[in-house]
């Protein structure tokens, strides 16, 4: 079948939040003559407000014509806020740029709220991927047992191989949507959020804050791009998702915690926008005996060295390495799955291979799926 979407058009009747709002799409469909669809559905739930808008599921009510251009019932809708339409534009080129040829993104369909002239909000139609993403999977924890969980970890990994040069860079939890197969109990996992991502060679590479690698700060500077090995940038990202499967606390409960009880250092300053600042020091902290001369990456030293003449309270304090991070804040919130002691251990050198401070130093994608604690 060979067709392509022209324009559509999203014609919202009722647009607020309740269980019997119907929004209509007339979609303007190629398909051999130049035919029109009308397709029908009902908001059922509202799944997130984020930066750019709302994020809804929607169920198909009704196809028109017999132009089965959505197979499933269930998809999700985001919608833009007035304001953020360049930023879903963004996300939307972004996936269909680069993913033109990959299984990666499942279905995604764009649509447009208003007149060409005057476009009110720009959305997305995704295929539905699973009701929880893994920042409310705490509500479903009992079910995801240790083999769930190296399960969603390789998956997320053989998607991270399937990104080719591009850095996803808002990988975590609430970007990690699953599905449960209750027949089968088989899960599945699915990175979604797309609105960010870049190539290894961009500049001004942005992440949360928590998940910002060292390196994507020296692409903030005057650095030259080529000097700069982003390919593993995601790493952190990871790092988060996999502490956040483990542990009863999310890992930002847990940091935000050994910072302000241990160090001292207030919730303002963590939410600040320094605060990458505060997490790549934390990163390098973890990795080395304190000193930024055994950084060997020449650019990361320098980078460490700026830090703390900016900071120099940070440069005062003593924080953890990582195994006594580790051991004294990570292990007492891990809950029953690990009676085995050597799982805890395997886990360990799992997560302390992805935050190597010098991204030569963390293995390659194909490597880390090798690692014992995955097999
Ligand atoms: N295709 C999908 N299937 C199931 N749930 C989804 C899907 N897309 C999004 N969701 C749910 O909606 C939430 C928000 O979606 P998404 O991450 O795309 O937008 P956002 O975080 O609001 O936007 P942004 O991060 O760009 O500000 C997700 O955390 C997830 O729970
Ligand atoms: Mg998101």
């Amino acid at each position: 079948m060979n067709y392509e979407i022209n324009k559509i058009s999203l014609d919202i009747l009722d647009f607020t939040i309740a269980s019997k709002n119907i929004i209509n799409l007339t979609l303007d469909v190629i398909y051999e003559n130049r035919m029109k669809s009308k397709t029908k559905f009902k908001i059922t739930n509202y799944l997130g407000k984020g930066a750019i808008g709302q994020v809804y599921l929607i169920e198909k009510i009704s196809d028109a014509r017999n132009i089965i251009f959505f197979p499933e019932n269930l998809y999700v809708l985001k919608i833009s806020n007035d304001n953020c339409i360049d930023e879903l534009l963004n996300e939307m080129t972004n996936i269909s740029n680069k993913f033109k040829n990959s299984n990666i993104i499942n279905a995604s369909y764009p649509i447009a709220y208003g007149s060409f002239l005057n476009i009110k909000a720009v959305g997305v139609i995704y295929n539905f991927l699973g009701y929880y993403n893994l920042e409310k999977a705490k509500k479903i924890q009992s079910m995801i047992e240790i083999n769930h969980s190296k399960s969603i970890i390789r998956q997320i990994i053989l998607q991270m191989k399937q990104l080719g040069n591009n850095i996803h860079c808002d990988l975590k939890p609430a970007n990690i949507v699953i599905d449960v197969d209750s027949n089968t109990n088989d899960i599945k996992a699915t990175i979604i959020d797309y609105g960010l991502m870049k190539c290894y060679n961009d500049r001004n590479i942005i992440s949360t804050n928590y998940i910002t690698s060292p390196e994507s700060l020296l692409t903030l500077t005057s650095q030259p791009i080529s000097d700069i090995d982003m390919t593993k940038h995601d790493y952190f990202g990871l790092f988060v998702i996999v502490i956040n499967l483990f542990v009863k606390n999310n890992y930002w409960d847990i940091i935000s915690n050994y910072l302000t009880k241990i160090h001292n250092i207030s919730s303002r300053f963590i939410l600040k926008d320094e605060a990458r600042v505060l997490f790549v020091y934390i990163w390098f902290k973890f990795n080395n005996t304190g000193k930024a001369h055994d950084i060997k990456n020449s650019k990361l030293r320098k980078l460490i060295y700026d830090i703390e003449s900016r900071y120099s309270l940070l440069a005062l304090k003593k924080f953890s390495n990582f195994d006594s991070f580790f051991n004294h804040h990570i292990v007492p919130n891990l809950d029953s799955y690990f009676d085995d002691m050597d799982q805890c251990y395997m886990l360990k050198s799992f997560l302390r291979s992805l935050i190597y401070f010098c991204p030569e130093d963390r293995p390659s994608l194909d490597i880390l799926l090798e690692f014992p604690f995955l097999l």
